[in-house]
């Protein structure tokens, strides 16, 4: 069919399995990879690092002038540089987690950045683009031919969270529902587009779910 590079949204709420599946459905099938988050993380770095309040929204969208921001589109290339800096480590910590929150719903932010995800999965040079996210199905690539939502319950999220951060599994479920509650205005898992697959991962393992999710991959792209 039509697909040359075709486009893979994967949405998914924190603790679904969705980064390690599609850095892994990516590999797999040879196509680039898109962290979208990064974006997110990489903005509240550059604010905390420039001393701007995360939560004050003109301030915020005045400086996505002096953003500049670099993703890396390889399953194995994390690398997100801000201004020239790497900072990949350090979009991972709590704290920099934490301030996204201040500005993630401000619709000049999101489209800031929705614009240059969609220039990155547009370059040329890949086979395709997994881009995993909270709003690609529903407003980065909504006409994607494959779209997935993974989810899985809970209490599995949490356990899956707290084996990666190390922290017991109270302390990962409250930080994983503070996140559903900040992520809700983008990902309302109760109301999945019917032309999104859904893959639950609650009872399956890490190579199930990747079997899973290639499934719906192989039967999007054939038409069938
Ligand atoms: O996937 P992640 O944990 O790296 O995402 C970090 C935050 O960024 C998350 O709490 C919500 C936000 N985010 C978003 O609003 N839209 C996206 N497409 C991706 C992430």
């Amino acid at each position: 069919t039509e697909h040359q590079s075709p486009i893979i949204a994967i949405d998914g709420p924190a603790g679904s399995g969705k980064s390690s599946v599609s850095k892994e459905v990516a590999r797999r099938r040879g196509y680039g990879y898109l962290d979208t988050g990064a974006g997110y993380r990489g903005l509240s770095w550059h604010l905390r690092e420039s001393g701007i309040d995360t939560t004050d929204a003109d301030a915020v969208i005045d400086a996505l002038g002096g953003f500049e921001l670099r993703l890396g589109l390889h399953p194995d290339d994390r690398t997100v540089t801000v201004g020239g800096i790497d900072v990949t480590g350090e979009i991972r910590t709590p704290e920099v987690t934490a301030a996204i929150a201040g500005f993630v719903r401000v619709p000049e932010v999101r489209a800031y950045l929705n614009a240059i995800y969609r220039r990155l999965a547009g370059e040329s040079g890949l086979d395709g683009v997994v881009i995993e996210g909270r709003d690609i199905t529903s407003v980065v690539a909504p006409d994607a031919p494959v779209r997935i939502l993974m989810t899985a319950s809970p209490e599995v999220r949490a356990k899956r969270r707290g084996l990666e951060l190390g922290a017991d599994t109270a302390t990962v479920a409250a930080a994983i529902n503070a996140r559903d509650e900040s992520d809700s205005h983008v990902l309302d898992l109760a109301q999945a587009d019917p032309g999104v697959d859904v893959v639950d991962s609650t009872d399956l393992d890490f190579e199930q779910t990747i079997d899973a999710v290639l499934a719906v991959i192989d039967r999007k792209l054939s038409g069938t």
